[in-house]
């Protein structure tokens, strides 16, 4: 491969460096582009520009291959609880039998909140989204564990991994009027956290491998994902020296859009609302593709997966055991299965690459395990966080610059106030 590359501007020649990574991703470096020429780049929506030499997760995009630290994504998922893909995330290596034991005796012994955090709950007015309130509480962690506490930074990582699914079921079980429940030492954490959600005075939730397995199943496939909008938000706040809980809190809010992790919810209710309108899905299909009408498929298309998302496959896979194990009947499942049968043999969509994605199928998953749509986003949050805290500590590491792009100002010239 070439390591530089000649260009002209203005009669000019300049030389600029090719950076290369493990694979055949190249890049030319213009980090001194406007020194030497007075140009920038331009690129909305960052579709061309990389940000980031990361060592953590690579995706080939037109291949369908999704790496965490050089391991496979299907590999990941047959040997790996989410527990060791979250160390594998965070120290780059996975745990032999001790680190693991070590690591998951650590969260455990964190889990549990300070009681004033539930009066923020029930000072809260019950219609809040969880999103919003999961981004505030862990925001708010920082006053009640970091500066309280003097907390040093690996056990930063520990705390958040504890603390997550306790907010997460807090701001479930206050949305539903349940009282607050508490964690169990003796379970493992997937476990945990469907004992957390779902356990009532009355009726303790049973803990079934199934679900247990369908729901770690999901973690790992939300672990990390390079680039996304969400982790390049806690990348760029962890660039600012921000704390890490308040840049996994931005991280859970970039991840709450429509667009983003927001569109697991927005993929049932698309669902649900086609079945309800009568189920033509060639209707549905036909208004994603008309440049008039703001109605997309949602679960559909993705910035990098060009041929197919490794983890839809896997979560389609998963959507259908559930069900099946479950005995659920369930014409959501179906109605999906349909609308993926016409949509990825319409030109449309085969000419712009448009293939499900991950969400087009976790949101059948999780309402399969009883939980609420507008709770979807939250579990994706869980899962996302160890890949967040990965960025966040290599951003650390790497010392990386802050982050703080350019702009081409269209606005008024000076002008004077009379
Ligand atoms: N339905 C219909 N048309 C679509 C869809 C869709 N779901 N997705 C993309 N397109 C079309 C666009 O209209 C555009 O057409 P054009 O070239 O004629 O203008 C073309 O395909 C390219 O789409 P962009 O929006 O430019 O692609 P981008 O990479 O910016 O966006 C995104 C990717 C946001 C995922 C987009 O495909 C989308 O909105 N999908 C639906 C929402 C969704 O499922 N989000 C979850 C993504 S996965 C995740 O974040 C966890």
């Amino acid at each position: 491969m070439c390591r530089i590359v000649n260009f002209n501007i203005n009669g000019c020649n300049y030389k600029l460096p090719i950076v290369g990574g493990t694979y055949y991703e190249k890049a030319i470096n213009i980090s001194k582009l406007r020194e030497n020429t007075g140009f920038i780049t331009f690129d909305p929506g960052f579709k061309n520009t990389g940000i980031v030499k990361s060592s953590i997760s690579f995706i080939d995009g037109e291949k369908g291959i999704l790496l965490y630290r050089g391991y496979p994504i299907e590999q990941i998922i047959k040997k790996c609880s989410f527990i060791e893909t979250s160390y594998l995330l965070l120290n780059g290596e996975l745990p032999n039998t001790a680190q693991l034991k070590s690591f998951s005796e650590r969260i455990k012994e964190f889990n549990s909140i300070n009681k004033d955090i539930h009066q923020i709950l029930d000072k809260s007015p019950v219609f809040y989204h969880p999103m919003e309130m999961l981004s505030s509480l862990t925001c708010i962690l920082t006053a009640f564990i970091t500066k309280k506490d003097g907390l040093k930074e690996k056990d930063m990582y520990i705390h958040l991994l504890a603390k997550l699914p306790i907010l997460a079921a807090l701001t479930y079980r206050k949305k539903i009027g349940l009282p607050p429940s508490t964690s169990d030492k003796n379970l493992y954490y997937t476990s945990n956290i469907l004992k957390m959600f779902f356990s009532v005075p009355k009726k303790y939730y049973k803990n079934d491998p199934i679900i247990t397995d369908a729901l770690d199943k999901l973690l790992i496939l939300h672990a990390d994902h390079e680039q996304n909008c969400s982790t390049t938000t806690v990348r760029l706040l962890g660039s600012a020296h921000t704390g890490l809980f308040a840049s996994v809190s931005a991280g859970i809010s970039a991840l709450w859009g429509r667009l983003h992790g927001g569109a697991n919810q927005a993929v049932i209710e698309m669902l649900e609302n086609i079945l309800k309108c009568g189920g033509n899905i060639r209707k549905w299909v036909e208004r994603a593709k008309n440049k008039k009408d703001p109605f997309r498929l949602m679960g559909f298309g993705h910035r990098i997966y060009k041929n197919f998302d490794p983890r839809a496959k896997i979560v389609k896979e998963v959507a259908e055991n559930i069900i099946s194990e479950l005995e659920i009947d369930d014409p959501i499942l179906e109605l999906a299965k349909e609308l993926e049968e016409i949509a990825i043999q319409d030109p449309y969509f085969m000419e712009k690459k448009l293939y499900p994605n991950i969400d087009f199928y976790s949101g059948i998953i999780y309402q399969a395990i009883g939980i609420p749509k507008e709770m979807f986003t939250v579990m994706f949050a869980l899962g996302r966080l160890p890949g967040w805290m990965a960025h966040w500590k290599e951003v650390r590491l790497n010392r990386e610059p802050i982050g703080r792009p350019r702009q081409i100002y269209i606005g008024y010239k000076k002008r004077n106030i009379d």
